[in-house]
């Protein structure tokens, strides 16, 4: 039966990490796949987690199953988290633990499908390429709203209120919470208060990808839009991820958190959570959550957390400030100012396909094809070298 399977495309920034590994070349930086580097290129394990994993390792009795919501410790923190301690207490909150992020989308596609079969989610353009990959198989129809201002670097506010003006009742929005992938262009409070007019408006529901929650601008601002929309509107959805805040990529740590009106829906909403994590994979990955649970709940730990978070946003603020000072010195002008401006682990490059694709065959630097920059791998020794292959890679395409 298997004859009619048809070869997969490639996860594009997967194979880019397959090629980037074959490259033998000395001196190569790799600019591609979300993952947070340090000044010397180590992904390290948080002292914070190390530290929580101790703890886990002396005090944990037992591997029995927790509840297949997940363990009521983490799902409390996370939301509390997420949407601050007024919000978590108000009755209007139902949450699952998922494997990590992608998980979360994953379960809100099937949640969204069994309510509205068929129904039509907006993703920004650009967006994460999984999004559409996780979505579009739930059955719900995919379509997309302009976000992006490329000649600015902004958002395209005016653009995104249009498409989104189309949205009909139980439309669903994707909204990036903070750091917006792959662009680091964030709405603003303007932003996120036009977005509840339109969602009141339109009867359209927003789901929240918050992947980078103190990545930006810090923990609470990050969450700021996020908790904008769950006190302004009814239904609203949030998919959280661990796997970059605390550093627990391979852990597979998230959570799909729903808010419902206050009242009788509640109890229908965390059924459904909790149905949909036993008949998707029983029971959601534990030691991550623990991990997570251990250090929120340890004022000292939490702190030590938090610092250690904080010296990664503000170096990859940093690294993105001395990218575009080189970049301004070796004469690129001002269309790489926006690489300072935006926040997050990503900035698109303002420039060509070509360039990308001679910056990584003459100088060995890896971005994703639609020149997404991953910030986190640049260092203060590469980013000379790296700011003079975008200007020869951009002069080679000018005079080609
Ligand atoms: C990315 O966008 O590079 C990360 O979110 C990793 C991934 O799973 O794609």
């Amino acid at each position: 039966m298997f004859e009619t399977l048809a070869p997969e495309p490639e996860d594009q920034i997967m194979a880019l990490g397959a090629l980037f590994r074959a490259d033998p070349r000395q001196g190569r930086i790799d600019l591609g796949i979300g993952v947070y580097r340090d000044a010397a290129g180590r992904t390290p394990v948080m002292a914070a987690v190390r530290e929580a994993e101790r703890r886990i390792w002396e005090g944990e009795t037992t591997k029995s199953y927790t509840a297949l919501a997940g363990d009521a410790a983490f799902n409390d923190a996370i939301v509390d988290l997420v949407l601050g301690e007024g919000l978590a207490r108000s009755g209007r909150v139902s949450v699952a633990a998922t494997p990590g992020g992608t998980g979360a989308i994953r379960q809100a596609a099937d949640l969204i499908a069994r309510a509205r079969p068929g129904a039509t989610v907006w993703l920004p353009d650009p967006t994460w390429p999984n999004h559409p990959a996780v979505l579009a198989p739930a059955g719900l129809r995919v379509a997309h709203y302009r976000y992006y201002d490329a000649a600015t670097g902004g958002v395209d506010l005016g653009g995104m209120l249009a498409d989104l003006g189309r949205a009909g009742a139980g439309d669903v929005i994707v909204l990036h919470g903070a750091c917006h992938n792959p662009t680091g262009a964030d709405l603003g409070p303007e932003g996120w208060a036009a977005v509840v007019g339109l969602c009141a408006a339109r009867g359209a529901v927003p789901l929240i990808d918050l992947a980078y929650m103190g990545f930006g601008a810090g923990l609470g601002a990050d969450a700021a839009g996020t908790r904008t929309l769950a006190h302004a509107l009814p239904e609203v959805l949030v998919a959280v991820s661990c796997s970059k805040n605390f550093g627990i990529y391979r852990e597979r740590t998230g959570a799909l958190i729903a808010l419902t009106p206050e009242g009788s829906r509640r109890a229908a909403m965390q059924g459904t959570l909790t149905a949909l994590n036993r008949t998707a994979y029983s029971f959601p990955p534990d030691h991550g959550a623990r991990i997570v649970a251990t250090i929120l709940a340890d004022p000292g730990l939490r702190a030590q957390w938090e610092g250690e978070l904080d010296a990664i946003r503000t170096g990859m603020i940093a690294n993105r400030a001395a990218l575009a000072a080189e970049l301004a010195r070796l004469g690129g002008g001002a269309r790489f100012d926006r690489i300072a401006a935006q926040r997050g682990m990503f900035s698109l490059l303002p420039v060509s396909p070509g360039a990308v694709a001679r910056l990584r065959a003459d100088h060995a630097i890896y971005l994703v094809a639609n020149g997404r920059m991953n910030v986190a791998g640049l260092t203060p020794a590469n980013v000379p070298a790296v700011a003079r292959a975008i200007i020869a890679a951009m002069a080679e395409g000018a005079a080609g």
